[in-house]
C-alpha cells in the first residue's frame, strides 16, 4: 500500500508527478487532510483544479478514485445504495416456480449482499486492497439541505446503516475531497469538519507551469502569451472570466493551427476556446483585443 507523504514538499512533489502544479498553501492544506485524517473542502472559481486535484491525489497514492458527482435532488439512495429490484424480482419468481415455500430464507437471501448495489458512498467506506480509495464529493453546492446533513453524518462517523444488512463502518476511512463553485453557502456545520482552501486563479508563473505541464507541445513564448492574455482577460468585468481549464484549451487550439504567437486575427478566430459568452465574446472582440494583446506583452516585458 503506498504511504501518504510525510511533509509538504512530498505532497507537493506527489501532485508535481501526476503534472499537478500545487503552490504552497494548497499543498499545505492537502498534507494536513492526509496526516489528520480530515475530508478537504475546496471552494473557488470554475476550472481552477478542485476536481483535478482529486484524480492527481489518487493516482499519486495509487488509490481508487470514487466519485460522486452531486446535482439537484441528489438522494441518499443514488449516493450509498440501492437494492437491486429487478434481480429480486427474478429471484422470487424462480423462487415461486421452483415451489420454494420458506419466505424467510427468501427474505434473507433477496436482502443479502448479492442484490445490493453499492453506490459511491458505500463503496468509499468498503476495504480496498491498494488502501483507503479518494472519495471525490463533487459540486456539493448543487445538492440541497438535506443531502448535506446526511453528508455531515457520513463524514462524521464514516459509516452508514443499511437496515437490512447492518452498519457498515470503514475501517480506515477514505481520503475525502470536497468541491463547490460556490452558487450557493455551504452549511457552518458541514465546513466545521473539514480543512477548507479557496482555489484562487494562478499567479502568472504558477499558470504557465501548469501550460508547460499540461500542453507541452505549446512553445515557451507562446505559453507565455497565452497566460499573459487570459491573466489580462481576467481583470476585465466579463460575465464568466477563464479558468485554467480555458488556458489549455484555447493553448491546444493554438497549437492544432500551428500558431506560434498571438496575434489580434488569431485571437478572434479562436476567442471561442476562452470565453463561453456571446456577450464577453462582444465586449473583447475588435479594438478591445488588440488593446488587451498590447497590455499582456507590456506584463511580459516587465517580467523577463
Ligand atoms: N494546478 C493545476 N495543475 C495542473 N492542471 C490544472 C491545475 N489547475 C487546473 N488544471 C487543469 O484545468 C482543468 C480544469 O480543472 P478542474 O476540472 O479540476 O477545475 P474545477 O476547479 O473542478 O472546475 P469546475 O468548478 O468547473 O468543476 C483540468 O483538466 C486540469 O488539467
Ligand atoms: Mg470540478
Amino acid at each position: 500500500m503506498a504511504s501518504i507523504p510525510a511533509s509538504i514538499d512530498e505532497t507537493i512533489a506527489c501532485l508535481a508527478e501526476q503534472d499537478y502544479v500545487c503552490g504552497r498553501g494548497l499543498g499545505t492544506v492537502v498534507f494536513l487532510s492526509l496526516t489528520l485524517g480530515k475530508p478537504l473542502f475546496l471552494e473557488g472559481e470554475a476550472g481552477t483544479g478542485k476536481t483535478e486535484i482529486a484524480k492527481a491525489l489518487a493516482a499519486g497514492l495509487g488509490r481508487r478514485l470514487i466519485r460522486l458527482q452531486c446535482y439537484e435532488g441528489l438522494d441518499a439512495a443514488s449516493a450509498i445504495y440501492e437494492w437491486n429490484f429487478a434481480a429480486q424480482m427474478v429471484a422470487i419468481r424462480t423462487a415461486e416456480a421452483a415451489g420454494q415455500a420458506d419466505r424467510g430464507e427468501l427474505q434473507a437471501e433477496l436482502f443479502s449482499a448479492d442484490y445490493l448495489i453499492r453506490r459511491p458512498l458505500l463503496d468509499a467506506l468498503e476495504p480496498h486492497a491498494e488502501g483507503p480509495p479518494v472519495l471525490l464529493i463533487d459540486e456539493v453546492d448543487r445538492t440541497d439541505e438535506p443531502f448535506e446533513a446526511f453528508l455531515l453524518e457520513v463524514l462524521s462517523d464514516f459509516q452508514v446503516t443499511i437496515p437490512e444488512l447492518g452498519t457498515v463502518t470503514a475501517q480506515e476511512p477514505p481520503i475525502v475531497v470536497l468541491t463547490s463553485n460556490r452558487t450557493r453557502e455551504v452549511h457552518d456545520a458541514l465546513k466545521r469538519r473539514c480543512l477548507y482552501h479557496w482555489v484562487d486563479y494562478p499567479t502568472f508563473e504558477r499558470e504557465l507551469a501548469i501550460l508547460r505541464a499540461r500542453v507541452p507541445e505549446a512553445t515557451q513564448r507562446l505559453s507565455e502569451e497565452i497566460v499573459a492574455f487570459v491573466q489580462a482577460l481576467r481583470g476585465q468585468d466579463l460575465f464568466k472570466s477563464p479558468g485554467v481549464a480555458e488556458a489549455i484549451d484555447w493553448a491546444r487550439c493554438l497549437v492544432a493551427l500551428d500558431a506560434v504567437a498571438l496575434s489580434p486575427e488569431v485571437i478572434t478566430d479562436t476567442l471561442g476556446a476562452v470565453l463561453k459568452y456571446q456577450d464577453d465574446i462582444a465586449r473583447i472582440a475588435g479594438a478591445e483585443t488588440t488593446r488587451l494583446l498590447d497590455e499582456a506583452k507590456g506584463a511580459l516585458a516587465d517580467v523577463s
